[in-house]
């Protein structure tokens, strides 16, 4: 099984739309390991989109992404990281496909509701960047025994 880290941005939880995102992968089937709302610090901020450091938009990702708190989860199953990408769809929702999260729950390419990890490798770093203290919620879920 795969996991990958999903955050529900500020704009979600302000325009109370944590439910519905999150009944997105319940409806999926999909297996919530661990969750909670945290305030993103700024050096959190830094390290998570350092990559789009010296992006002109970067200062409004900042003000954005500390505007109120954000749900953080870890998700499960296998192919999540793919599962939780086509569900999410593209980063601008202007480019996103009708049924999925971004296209119809964002306004714009930055107020986009949800990130997802684009890869494993990237899961295994934003998960331990977003749980230090990593500890998966061990469960059985009924549906464990159907994936391999
Ligand atoms: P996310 O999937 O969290 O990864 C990078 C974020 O930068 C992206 O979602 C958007 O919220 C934000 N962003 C804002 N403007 C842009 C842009 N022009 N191109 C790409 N990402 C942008």
């Amino acid at each position: 099984m795969e996991t990958t880290l999903i955050l529900l941005k500020p704009d979600t939880v302000q325009r109370w739309l944590i439910g519905q995102i999150i009944s997105r992968f319940e409806n999926k089937g999909l297996k919530i390991i661990w969750m909670k709302m945290m305030n993103l610090s700024e050096e959190i901020i830094n390290e998570h989109y350092d990559f789009l450091a010296d992006k002109p938009f970067f200062p409004k990702i900042k003000s954005y992404m500390t505007s109120a708190p954000v749900v953080a989860m870890a998700v499960s199953w296998t192919n999540v990281i793919k599962t939780v990408r086509i569900l999410t769809w593209a980063t601008n929702p202007a480019e996103a496909l009708p049924g999925s999260i971004r296209w119809d729950f964002a306004l714009t390419i930055d107020w986009n509701v949800i990130h997802a990890s684009d890869s494993e490798e990237t899961a295994q770093i934003e998960l331990k960047r977003f749980f230090k203290e990593w500890e998966i919620t061990n469960y059985t879920k009924i549906s464990d025994e159907t994936v391999g």
